[in-house]
């Protein structure tokens, strides 16, 4: 056994999630988490009593509510948000627009917005399009890591938009520095956490966040195409609205009467039917996190990413690290460069061998803590070695 597994006292998790039997290392948890034995058990149960037992009953037996008693749980469990802040269902592009149009909209006469180039695509590509649609500046900070002193803020800044952890390099971005700077513009923030939530501890409510965003599949694991959450702060949930009024989101959605008004609270921020059974899986893996703490997961993480840059430090001589060296300063992922990778995936995942690639020459190390063992991380920087 690697002796680092051996030291490891997150190790005996691995086995309550589902393995298969031809990945040898699965360095993707950060796009798609392995699901847990647990979700097995409750998915089927879920058809077999609930769908299929309790039938259209299930709406009025907990069905319609199950998004905000998830959201307060992950609140709770990994944001650091109080209850009635948290809402699951849509995708995060979805849930994204939504609360950035409601932000624009609460900054009347101002002109900006801001984001990063290298923010994730849907991030850049819902504020192209809100610029056009409403009007406004789209103001870029140039590639490179998010600073305080980088961001273009002025009294035309109405909403900046940025990932806590970002996609590609992995650089984690200080979320109550950054707010607070937003704030003294007078402007709006709005974070996407999907390569944090889960792994990354965040305060949302203690650092003033306004409002964010964030998927389920990567540290949460709720898989393929599970629903997003959105996090609305309490007090500014009765100064936005948002702009997608769908009966859910209405004060009386039973009534069927003419004329939206929105519900109050976090449900005002719903649109649609939610997605009951992609919200299955999720809940299992956040119960484990309650378990086990953010802050021990956050620990094994660090020694995951350092294990993973010492292993490239040592092997892989001429491969670029474009990941932060310093552990404050990243997630739970690192990128490595070289222009040799991309033809080399489709070896490496034929080999059972499983990071993902980001273009043009990135290979991307997702390392879940509780699923992924210091051993895997060898083998994968060892199996991309003897290709290379
Ligand atoms: C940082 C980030 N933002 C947004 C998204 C888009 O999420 P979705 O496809 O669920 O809308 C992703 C997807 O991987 C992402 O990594």
């Amino acid at each position: 056994m690697n002796p680092l597994d051996a030291d490891d006292p997150l190790a005996r998790f691995r086995d309550l999630f589902v393995q298969s039997p031809d990945v040898t290392a699965y360095l993707d948890g950060n796009s798609l988490g392995r699901p847990l034995k647990a979700s097995v058990t409750r998915v089927a149960g879920f058809l077999e009593e609930q769908w299929g037992g309790r039938l259209i009953r299930g709406w009025d037996e907990g069905w319609l509510e199950q998004g905000e008693r998830i959201g307060d749980d992950l609140g709770r469990v990994c944001l650091g948000a109080a209850p009635g802040q948290v809402s699951i269902g849509d995708s995060t592009t979805v849930l994204l627009y939504k609360l950035v149009r409601a932000a624009v909209a609460a900054r009347p006469g101002r002109t900006e917005l801001v984001i990063d180039r290298d923010n994730f695509p849907t991030d850049r590509y819902l504020l192209e399009g809100i610029a056009a649609e409403c009007g406004l500046t789209l103001r870029w900070i140039e590639p490179g890591d998010v600073t305080i002193d980088r961001i273009p803020l002025s009294e035309a800044t109405a909403v900046v938009v940025l990932s806590h952890v970002a996609y590609r390099s992995g650089y984690l971005a200080d979320m109550a520095g950054i707010t607070a700077a937003v704030h003294e513009a007078g402007a709006l923030v709005v974070w996407d956490l999907c390569h944090s939530a889960g792994v990354v501890p965040t305060s949302l409510d203690d650092w003033g966040v306004d409002l964010a965003v964030g998927c389920t599949y990567k540290y949460l694991n709720g898989g393929p195409g599970s629903p997003a959450f959105a996090y609305v702060r309490g007090d500014l949930q009765s100064q936005l609205r948002q702009p997608i009024q769908g009966w859910l989101g209405s004060a009386a959605p039973f009534e069927m009467a003419q004329g939206y008004e929105p519900a109050q609270g976090i449900r005002g921020f719903l649109s649609g039917t939610p997605p009951v059974v992609g919200m299955l899986a999720m809940r299992d893996m956040i119960a484990l996190l309650d378990e086990v703490g953010l802050p021990a997961v956050r620990q094994k993480s660090v020694a995951l990413t350092s294990h993973a840059i010492d292993l490239v430090d040592e092997l892989l001589p001429g491969v670029q690290l474009s990941t932060p060296r310093d552990a404050a300063l990243r997630g739970s992922h690192i990128t490595i460069d070289h222009p040799a990778f991309a033809a080399m995936m489709p070896t490496l995942w034929s080999r059972g061998v499983i990071p993902d690639f980001r273009r043009p020459t990135g290979i991307r190390l997702g390392l879940s803590p509780l699923s992924t063992s210091f051993a895997e991380v060898e083998l994968g920087v060892r199996a991309i070695v003897e290709l290379l």
